[in-house]
């Protein structure tokens, strides 16, 4: 059958409570995945509506995208690389910063790794050029005043980006203030939100959505470039930027590899987990992130038609990289193993590999399937250890 439209899915009550994972080759029907076709067809569709319908909210239909290039430096990083400061406007309305660093030393098109930051695109290399966001910043970043960006932030999170180590290993980064798309404000929505607003529905986007969303509409620009390899993009986030990540990734195919960073409840780890945050902590701690309809299950994430595992699933054939660290329980390590485990018949169904591991990998050994998984030792955090293992496994995936 076609996959079901949002109206006919089952309000709450109605919904079984499932104490396993539910099957991701079985449609809400009960009817089996036995085809190929079936899975692009009708239960991939249905899954992208489910995982909107009852937690992340609806993604709008893109919008046009105009850039202006407001500064170029053909000799950036030392002459490694040209970097460029980009106004995209969306839909005629909205600015998003887009800092896009490209190494000089290629022999076509490069592969580019694309993130959202939490600190403003200033503070990912130490380059007065590079415009500060005029909106909204998070109070506890460096430089930030009455939570507004300002010089002193600059550089401040070089480490955390690693941008040099990424050009020199032949890979562009492009980067985007998350604030600039939405900010992460459980008061105001003052962003896209506000701008494409979609009201007080129970199904209308959260902040996770449309932090998505916006990375779907840099893409928009970045694939139209000819410096850029539009085959060979990598989404990467870290924490609740890596939930965005992965959503991202999900709801994209041309995004070729996704890379959730410690993404944890809300991303990368089960619902059902008894590990690390829960869907009702993070629903209190952050109502904005996800739908109204979300919130139901705080008592009852069994009841939800899906897990994680699904949203992973959705990615198939396109590999995935789970990273984590092992002080970070809160964002459930192991949980996170099983949620990639148990996305794997679906990635096996399609012929495309999967997870290798039997077991979760030790500290700081990657398990570099379609489905990989690394863990080191320490916090949550993101470092250049942890790009070294991005441009990896990116390596490996992303053949020309
Ligand atoms: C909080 C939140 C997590 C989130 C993290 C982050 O800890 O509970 O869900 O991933 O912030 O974004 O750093």
């Amino acid at each position: 059958m076609a996959a079901l439209l949002h109206a006919d899915f089952p309000t709450f009550d109605k919904l079984p409570a499932q104490k396993g994972l539910p099957d991701p080759l079985v449609m809400l029907d009960g009817t089996r995945v036995t085809t190929k076709v079936q899975w692009v067809n009708e239960r991939r569709p249905e899954l992208k509506k489910l995982f909107q319908h009852y937690m992340y909210g609806e993604f709008p239909p893109p919008v046009k995208v105009e850039a202006t290039v407001e500064h170029t430096d053909p000799q950036a990083l030392g002459g490694k690389a040209t970097l460029k400061d980009i106004t995209l406007t969306l839909g005629g309305k909205h600015k998003v910063h887009l800092l896009l660093v490209v190494p000089n030393k290629r022999s076509g098109p490069a592969p580019v790794f694309v993130g959202l930051n939490f600190a403003g695109n200033h503070a990912a290399l130490p380059d007065k050029a590079i415009r500060l966001p005029t909106t909204w910043m998070y109070g506890n970043r460096k430089g930030v005043k009455n939570n507004r960006a300002t010089d002193e932030g600059r550089g401040a999170e070089t480490d955390t980006w690693a941008i040099e180590q990424t050009i020199e290993r032949g890979f562009a980064v492009a980067l985007v203030y998350s604030g600039d798309i939405e900010p992460d404000d459980k008061d105001t929505r003052r962003g896209v939100q506000a701008v494409f607003d979609q009201g007080k529905s129970p199904t209308a986007w959260g902040t996770i959505a449309a932090w998505a969303w916006g990375i779907h509409r840099v893409l928009d620009y970045l694939v139209t470039l000819p410096e850029i390899d539009a085959r060979r993009i990598v989404v990467v986030g870290h924490s609740r930027l890596g939930k965005t990540a992965l959503l991202a990734g999900a709801f994209d195919e041309r995004i070729a590899v996704v890379m959730p960073h410690q993404a944890g409840m809300g991303g990368t780890a089960p619902n059902r987990g008894t590990v690390g945050e829960s869907v009702k902590r993070i629903n209190t701690s952050f109502p904005h992130w996800f739908n109204g309809n979300y919130k139901l299950f705080n008592d009852a994430p069994a009841k939800l038609p899906f897990d994680q595992h699904c949203l992973v699933a959705l990615c198939a054939p396109r590999p995935v990289l789970f990273t984590n660290a092992q002080e970070d329980s809160w964002a459930n390590p192991d949980g996170q193993f099983e949620m990639l485990q148990a996305a794997d018949p679906v990635f096996r169904f399609l012929g495309a590999g999967g997870m290798e591991a039997k077991s979760r990998p030790e500290l700081g050994t990657l398990s570099d399937g379609t489905l990989g998984y690394w863990i080191r030792a320490g916090k949550h955090s993101m470092n250049r250890d942890d790009w070294k293992i991005f441009a990896q496994y990116a390596a490996k995936h992303l053949k020309k």
